[in-house]
């Protein structure tokens, strides 16, 4: 039994058997076959060694030792071969195209009333007022009686106001803020306050229950109609266009004397008349006039002393005209289509 003559043919098979695997399942198969400890080819003839003449075993010994090196070398070559085969196919299946578009993200705007809103507040910041708000639910003596609107004066009517109790209802209009901010603050006061009102409407293209006013007033000695006049015309030329024009019509509210209502020269003709407004080459778009001296005495004001002027302006009325939109549902039915124009 010349072991050193079986190796040749032993390791040419072997090399025979390695090329045809390309798993790992199959790799371990062959190693099992040639290098077990129970029935390895190369392990038996290992153990055959001993039966060898004794001056044949050294040179055996050392043949048989290096064709088990020879043959784990070459496993762990295959087993390198087969990892990088298949993490080569694992990338080429994971391959991404990172040049296919993305999808688009829908990025949100801000609601054309609430744009417009901070527009004007800017302006106002600008001309040195301050914003105030007050309370949507409102007591009875906010919302009429400090106003000067006694019991029986048509406006409680409850055709109009929603009311909740008695006493307590849905503000009808901005002008409680007007009260609320003059109890706590003594002149010179100048704010704003912009913010939702609710009336007893039907909904169609020109009322809402609910839609937004932002009620302007300024309070201090020898306040005049014409700095009335003078800072709603300052604010429209700047919300507006510079040729903006305004003109006030007398008018009455309980709460101011002289009251008026102010209209802008259209925005849409410039005033030569169309049918945004109705060929009069003017739009309303607020009530205003000098605080009732009545007020100031309801609040304790001193008005030997003091003067004022108040507006209360139809933010959604004004929202339309600088967007030219023609129905006021647009503003409040939240259609994304109709939103994200602007
Ligand atoms: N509050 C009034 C309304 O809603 C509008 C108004 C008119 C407000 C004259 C004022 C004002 O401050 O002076 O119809």
């Amino acid at each position: 039994m010349a072991t050193a003559q079986h190796l040749p043919p032993l390791w040419d098979a072997f090399l025979r058997e390695l090329a045809e695997v390309s798993t790992n399942d199959a790799l371990t198969e062959l190693r099992d076959k040639y290098l077990s400890r129970s029935r390895g080819a190369v392990t038996l003839e290992l153990k055959k060694l001993g039966q060898l003449p004794a001056e044949e075993r050294p040179q055996a010994g050392k043949l048989l030792n290096q064709l088990k090196v020879q043959v784990e070398e070459a496993l762990a070559e295959k087993a390198r071969e087969i990892s990088d085969r298949e993490r080569s196919a694992r990338y080429e299946n994971e391959r991404l195209d990172v040049t296919l578009p993305g999808y688009a993200h829908h990025i949100a705007s801000r609601h054309p009333i609430r744009r417009a809103l901070e527009e004007m507040e800017q302006i106002f910041v600008s001309m040195g007022f301050s914003v105030m708000s007050g309370p949507e639910v409102e007591l009875d003596y906010y919302n009429f009686e400090a106003l000067n609107i006694p019991k029986g004066h048509p406006a409680r009517d409850a055709q109009d106001t929603l009311y909740i109790t008695e006493n307590l209802l849905l503000r009808a209009h901005t002008s409680p803020v007007q009260i609320r901010t003059m109890e706590k603050q003594k002149p010179p006061v100048r704010i704003i306050a912009p913010g939702r009102v609710f009336r007893r409407d039907a909904v169609d293209a020109t009322h809402s229950p609910m839609f937004h006013q932002m009620e302007g007033l300024v309070v201090d000695e020898g306040i005049t109609l014409a700095d009335l006049k003078g800072t709603l015309e300052m604010f429209l030329k700047a919300f507006f266009s510079e040729d903006t024009r305004i003109r006030l019509r007398p008018s009455y509210f309980p709460f101011v004397e002289p009251g008026a209502e102010v209209d802008v020269s259209c925005i849409f003709c410039g005033g030569t008349g169309c049918g945004i407004c109705k060929q009069s080459g003017w739009i309303e778009i607020m009530g205003a006039g000098m605080v009732n001296p009545r007020v100031f005495q309801i609040l304790g004001y001193d008005h030997e002393k003091y003067s004022g002027f108040a507006w209360g302006m139809g933010v959604d009325r004004i929202v339309m005209l600088k967007y030219q939109v023609e129905d006021l549902r647009l503003l409040f039915d939240n259609d994304i289509r109709f939103l994200s124009q602007f």
